[in-house]
């Protein structure tokens, strides 16, 4: 198992890219369910969840490669509807495959991923929705059940905003017969992509881009190919990153647009903030501003970025809160940062972090992704050695994560280690 051995201290500076967004990947890969034929997703990330998305894919009897960042889909001989426990609960996205298998196949087994590290994640929303297109679910032994002889198009509101179920339901619906209206539908950029992937490959879709989605069925669909939208977390990780250290960076292929809400804390931090382009350049050279931080939905501030603020606001003189209003229990990298000596009161969904004093280096524990990048950034700034166990939840998600901070500067090594 690896271990990164960071040395705190250290200011970021210099340029860096971001990669193709892990979570817009998770949802073009089971598109292609919907059309058998040979696919290329250009500007895919290399990483565990992609390999974990393609290994359901295989299993189900379809090929999926991943070359030099473009991963490379035959769903032809995809003939197989189930997803099985082993790959499900090690990503919930897995789950993904439900709608695409409805439409196509008219029927899917896919386990029910349980829980997750922070706390429950239901996915109830998802199987309301494909009973209101007409299928019947039913549950047993821990597997969802789903058939369908022909999708029905119909009206569908979603009263919690989910890019899960969104998702879902747009790839059943777009083969469906009629017309589905999806109302208070996700708007995360993920699931516009997904969108305008499947127009692409020949479905109607009227408003994209907004919470309320037409979607016209048709017969069938096209095998085309797609770049991935680059990973706004990804590129906020970075940021941060920066800014924790007192550096000054650029971080290049982004889309600012979806990092807007981002941009706009870092500033009121004390960030001196520069968008051209596909660049953001990112400067911060004194203590930052104790600035809260509530998570919402697209284009709110986003919970994947959560833990990463709660670790910046370690370096700011003064209290902050930071909530998390969509995942209420994403807090397991509290208890780790305050082994570097942070003061971190949790109190129900908020972090109350007293800010601006000293951190000394300890070895911690990752848990999940996000918290995992949120301990990362803690170690850059603690002082002395900081080791980050378990950073495979970190390659779930990020790729060569560990490169690009020492490409602008930081001591980030990799090391095998016996302690799990
Ligand atoms: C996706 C992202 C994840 C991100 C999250 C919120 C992927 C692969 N993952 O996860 O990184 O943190 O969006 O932006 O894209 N909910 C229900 N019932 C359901 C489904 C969801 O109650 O059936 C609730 C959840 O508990 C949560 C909220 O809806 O409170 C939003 O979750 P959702 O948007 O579905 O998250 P995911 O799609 O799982």
């Amino acid at each position: 198992m690896d271990k990164f051995v960071i040395e705190g201290g250290r200011r970021l500076s210099g340029s860096v890219k971001v990669s193709g967004s892990k979570n817009g990947v998770l949802a073009l890969i089971p598109a292609t369910i919907l059309a058998p034929g040979i696919y290329n997703i250009f500007n895919t990330p290399n990483l565990r969840d992609v390999w974990t998305m393609s290994q359901l894919m295989n299993s189900m009897g379809a090929f999926c490669e991943l070359n030099d960042n473009t991963l490379f889909v035959d769903s032809r001989n995809l003939n197989k509807f189930e997803a099985p426990y082993e790959l499900v609960k090690k990503m919930r996205a897995s789950f993904y495959v439900l709608g695409p298998l409805l439409a196509r196949f008219g029927e899917a087994k896919v386990s029910l991923p349980g829980g997750c590290a922070w706390g429950p994640r239901p996915v109830d929303l998802h199987l309301k929705a494909m009973e209101k297109l007409g299928a019947e679910i039913s549950i047993d032994g821990g597997y969802v059940y789903a058939k369908a002889k022909k999708l029905k198009g119909t009206r569908f509101n979603f009263d919690v905003s989910s890019v899960g179920a969104t998702g879902n339901m747009l790839m059943a619906a777009v083969l469906a017969e009629g017309t589905t209206l999806i109302t208070n539908a996700a708007l995360e950029p993920e699931i516009t992509a997904l969108a305008r992937f499947l127009v692409k490959m020949g479905a109607q879709i009227d408003g994209i881009g907004t919470s309320q989605l037409e979607i016209h069925g048709v017969n069938s669909l096209k095998p085309v190919d797609e770049t991935a939208i680059p990973d706004r977390i990804e590129a906020a990780t970075l940021l941060i990153a920066a800014a924790i250290t007192k550096g000054e960076i650029e971080v290049k292929d982004v889309n600012p647009y979806h990092l807007s809400s981002v941009i706009v804390k870092l500033e009121e931090s004390g960030c001196d903030i520069d968008v051209t382009g596909d660049t953001i350049y990112c400067k911060q050279d004194s203590d930052p501003i104790p600035i809260d931080f509530t998570t919402s939905i697209y284009p709110g501030l986003p919970t994947d970025v959560q833990a990463q603020w709660v670790a910046y606001m370690l370096q700011a003189k003064g209290q902050t809160k930071v909530t998390d209003t969509i995942y209420t229990d994403r807090f397991k990298h509290v208890p780790e940062l305050q082994r570097l000596g942070a003061d971190i009161k949790l109190i129900d969904n908020s972090a109350i972090i007293n800010g601006g004093k000293p951190l000394s280096g300890a070895t911690l524990m990752s848990s999940d992704l996000r918290g995992s990048a949120s301990l990362v950034l803690a170690g850059l700034i603690a002082e002395g050695t900081t080791d980050v166990l378990r950073v495979y939840h970190m390659d779930r998600g990020y790729e060569k994560f560990e490169e690009k901070l020492n490409i602008l500067g930081a001591s980030v090594k990799r090391m095998k280690t016996e302690l799990i």
